[in-house]
């Protein structure tokens, strides 16, 4: 078994994050809409697929990454609708009989899923208004009750919606079922924090005050020391130092994806590791993405740049508006204040608990410490 994914992690590389699954789950079953919230790659989806399988409620896990209009976000929900009817009703017949009943207008296909028999939609179909997508919701909610089970739609990175529906007529729809139905509940989650508090923070906004949202965090280092010594015994019979792997934590920056990153090349190794490989194996993922990582940052202005260079080169600042730091970045408050605002939406900076600004990506944090990338950081937006 992989114990360190770098995409979904799921059974015993799963870490912790037992708060925040307790109160996912206690969410649900009182029946309140759930808001995970963090930046992306720090462990929501996998959070959310985890209290849904320890629960074993039936869920459809929609991913709205991939919707660019109102009607594929109506016609994405319409196929977790659809999965959760495979599941709620395993004959095939009386499957396809529901299926009518539900989408009497669509044209379903029924298919075999992993979990047995879903339906879906053809693409060109057009998925029916707003009526017709509260009529469906409200249906379902009512047949999970008359079957006394837990149904749940897990809409992940949900601020797609906010994106593609301008009017915000399906988040609209959404409040009215998410507010009134037991038998069905919703998990919402996006990485895209400015959009997503746009959308559930707004008094004017359809989903003010709808949901209990809970910011995920980075996994704690004592979490993190267990988890990873199972994984050493596993792999090299015994446990690995402590100060090595404060080493890989510090590097990572406790990073749920770094952490993984690093560690799944670190287990490669036969050898037991030492502070040393390790740092040779985070300096060689450096490298691998280095070209990357400067493609990325020369997309932005000259000035956020500048303020991302100084701040990795001071680790963590408290304040960007100080004499000092000004002057070591040669820019204006106002450009200093908009570039911050900006890096700020954009995931590229956060302020940490005790108040200072730092460098969300350790990975493009130990990029900007390198050598030779202050000229490149520099130098005008042309490449
Ligand atoms: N609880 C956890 N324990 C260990 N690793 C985790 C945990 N949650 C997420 N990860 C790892 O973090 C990375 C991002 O996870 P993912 O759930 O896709 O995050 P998000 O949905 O926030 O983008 C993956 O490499 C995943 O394996
Ligand atoms: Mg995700």
């Amino acid at each position: 078994m992989n114990y360190f994914p770098t995409y979904l992690a799921m059974g015993d590389s799963f870490c912790n994050r037992k708060d925040e699954l307790q109160r996912v789950i206690q969410d649900i079953e009182d029946g309140t809409p759930v808001l995970l919230i963090s930046p992306r790659r720090y462990g929501k989806t996998s959070l959310a697929l985890r209290a849904l399988e320890k629960q074993k409620w039936l869920y459809a896990h929609v991913d709205l990454y991939k919707a660019f209009s109102e009607e594929d976000v109506t016609r994405f929900i319409l196929n977790g609708v659809g999965v959760l009817l495979g599941q709620l009703e395993t004959v095939p017949k009386k499957l396809l009989a529901l299926a009518g009943d539900f989408f009497s207008r669509l044209n379903v296909q029924v298919s075999y899923h992993g979990a047995g028999l879903g339906l879906s939609f053809k693409d060109k179909d057009a998925p029916g208004g707003d009526e017709m997508l509260l009529s469906t919701l409200e249906k379902l909610n009512e047949l999970a009750l008359t079957k006394n089970k837990k149904v749940v739609l897990f809409l992940d990175e949900f601020q797609m919606v906010g994106e593609v529906s301008l009017n915000h007529r399906i988040e609209a729809v959404l409040r009215e079922v998410a507010q009134k139905s037991t038998g069905l509940g919703f998990i919402f989650s996006g990485s895209n924090r400015h959009l997503m508090e746009q959308m559930f923070n707004d008094k004017k906004r359809p989903f003010y005050k709808l949901c209990d949202q809970i910011k995920i965090e980075r996994i704690s280092e004592q979490a993190y020391i267990q988890h990873i010594q199972k994984a050493a015994l596993i792999k090299w019979k015994q446990h690995l130092n402590e100060p090595l792997i404060l080493k890989i934590l510090s590097i990572t920056e406790l990073h749920s994806y770094y952490v993984n990153k690093l560690c799944s090349m670190v287990w490669q190794d036969s050898n037991i590791p030492t502070e040393k490989s390790v740092e040779g194996t985070w300096i060689s993922l450096v490298l691998e993405n280095k070209s990357v990582t400067e493609r990325e940052l020369s997309l932005l202005s000259l000035s956020q740049r500048k303020l991302l260079l100084y701040i990795a080169e001071q680790g963590k600042i408290q304040s960007a508006y100080g004499r000092e730091s000004m002057q070591g970045m040669d820019l204006s408050i106002g450009g200093v204040q908009s570039a911050l605002k900006s890096l700020m939406q954009a995931d590229y900076v956060y302020k940490d608990q005790s108040g200072y600004y730092c460098i969300l990506d350790p990975l493009l944090k130990s990029t900007l410490h390198m050598k030779g990338v202050y000229n490149r950081v520099n130098a005008p937006n042309s490449q």
